[in-house]
């Protein structure tokens, strides 16, 4: 399995879009299988996605390893090979090289709480993680989710979300930054929430994914808990091209000198704070 893993990410395989769906005017959701079998990544990784003649670019998978058979993306228009995603169908081809990265720390994680935060599209590779822990219920403690978006028109994965609120054994919130009149739930900043979430300092791994922008904000929310910097797990985006450490495009400015699309894109607070500004 090694091997054929380490081959693939050489290579680039041809992969079907059999299902899409647009959540919002600039988010859709993609159902892709690999001609050639599975894809056989963990929660937390990504892919170079190419279009023929467009460019490749890096997306996390968004669909836990136990589904089989094909694997989810999500992608946001945001420039020239997202917005040339955006217009293909059923039944079209993308080109895919990897998995790559290092995923999430799911054997550490094994008996503990799991605290999940996630900004607007950082609920994507979070959702391969907690529905990875959902399907191995009994190898982990509580589960905890804060989801924070800007407007309700917003949200990504509305059903499923829906099916994790009715869940007795998951423990689940959700803030916009701005409402509409239909709006029931929370509003304010996702830090908003996290200080009135109990957490059992000792036996809790909190992975938060989100904007540059936020992990500031809600790191120093934890801190305040006294979460031990190892146990606050993040995933960072840089600018990537090759994907498997060659190129030197994803470095980041760290001492250790991290790429972060081999060393990451999860990393602990602890491996990276002189990179995430307080
Ligand atoms: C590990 C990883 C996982 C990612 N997962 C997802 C995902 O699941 N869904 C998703 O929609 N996007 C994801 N991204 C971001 C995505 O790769 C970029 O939006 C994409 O490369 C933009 O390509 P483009 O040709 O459409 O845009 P371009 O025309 O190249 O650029 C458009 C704008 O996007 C910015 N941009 C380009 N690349 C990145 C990048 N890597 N990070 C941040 N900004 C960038 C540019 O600076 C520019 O402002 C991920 C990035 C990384 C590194
Ligand atoms: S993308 Fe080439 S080294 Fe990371």
């Amino acid at each position: 399995m090694k091997r054929e893993i380490e081959k693939s990410r050489w290579r680039t395989r041809k992969g079907k879009i059999i299902n899409v769906h647009s959540f919002t005017p600039s988010e859709k959701w993609f159902d892709i299988q690999l001609d050639d079998g599975e894809l056989n990544h963990r929660p937390g990784q990504f892919v170079q996605v190419g279009i023929f003649g467009v460019g490749e670019i890096p997306l996390s998978v968004s669909s836990s390893p136990t589904k089989r058979g094909s694997f989810e993306l999500c992608v946001r228009a945001t420039g020239r090979v997202t917005a040339c995603m955006h217009k293909l169908h059923i039944g079209d081809y993308v080109g895919i090289r990897g998995p790559f990265g290092r995923p999430f720390p799911i054997k550490k994680m094994r008996g503990s709480d799991l605290f999940f935060v996630a900004g607007g599209l950082g609920i994507v590779p979070l959702r391969s993680m907690i529905n990875y822990a959902i399907d191995h219920r009994k190898d982990y403690g509580r589960i905890i989710i804060l989801f924070g978006c800007k407007t309700p028109g917003d949200l990504l994965f509305e059903h499923e979300i829906e099916a994790w609120q009715e869940r007795t054994d998951i423990k689940f919130a959700c803030t916009v930054d701005k409402s509409d009149p239909e709006w029931k739930g929370n509003i304010g900043l996702i830090t908003s929430l996290i200080p009135g979430v109990h957490i059992d300092t000792e036996n809790t791994y909190v992975i938060v994914v989100g904007p540059p922008v936020m992990y500031g904000f809600v790191i120093k929310e934890l801190l305040k808990k006294n979460i031990s910097e190892k146990k606050i797990v993040l995933s960072l985006e840089r600018h990537m091209k090759c994907g498997m450490g060659k190129c030197g495009h994803c470095q980041i400015d760290h001492p250790k000198n991290y790429y972060c699309c081999k060393d990451g894109p999860t990393f602990t607070y602890e491996e990276v704070k002189d990179a995430v500004r307080l």
